[in-house]
């Protein structure tokens, strides 16, 4: 693993399974390598363009909360509910460290050097490019399927019930940011 993912995702160490984790490690370094972002970029653009320019809360903040929530969701699950409902911790920690990744395929850099939705990101959205990343590292299917059902897409298929927890850290952390109700 290098310097850089490490740095970037400390909560890789949470994956117990250690070949899961360099896979999951790995498919952030070549994301990393093929974009036009690097680790700084990603600690100080905002997460979403879709909230209007008042959000500053950065790329990365966002997805480790994610990553967070995902975590904490699923040891309750298992505390709570046990073999009626069982989460694997690895394959929730895995997905929800991978959902985003494909986001770095899908900015270019315009002519002032702001990064923007390219072509590539129009045709294939993150959950697409994300798998196809993923899977590229010999991430295993339980996982790219977490990656490729977390957003709006994945309203169309049945989800994995650790696809549904990191579908709902992924929005409950996204959608008062873009429209809440304020008295
Ligand atoms: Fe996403």
């Amino acid at each position: 693993m290098t310097e850089t993912v490490q740095k970037l995702w400390p909560e890789l160490e949470w994956i117990k399974d250690k070949s899961l984790r360099e896979k999951t490690a790995k498919t952030w370094e070549i994301a990393l390598e093929r974009s036009v972002l690097n680790a700084t970029d990603l600690e100080n653009i905002p997460f979403s363009l879709l909230c209007g320019t008042d959000v500053k809360v950065s790329f990365m903040a966002h997805k480790r909360c994610v990553v967070h929530i995902a975590r904490a969701s699923g040891e309750k699950m298992n505390e709570f509910f046990g073999n009626d409902l069982p989460v694997n911790m690895d394959v929730l920690i895995s997905g929800a460290i991978l959902a985003d990744v494909g986001k770095l395929l899908e900015y270019e850099l315009d002519k002032d050097g702001k990064s923007v939705q390219g072509k590539y990101g129009q045709y294939l959205r993150h959950p697409f490019s994300g798998v196809s990343l993923a899977e590229e590292c010999g991430v295993p299917s339980e996982v790219c399927h977490i990656i490729a059902t977390h957003a709006q897409e994945g309203d169309l298929v049945k989800r994995t019930t650790e696809a549904y927890i990191v579908h709902h850290a992924d929005f409950m952390t996204f959608l008062p940011f873009k429209s809440r109700l304020i008295v």
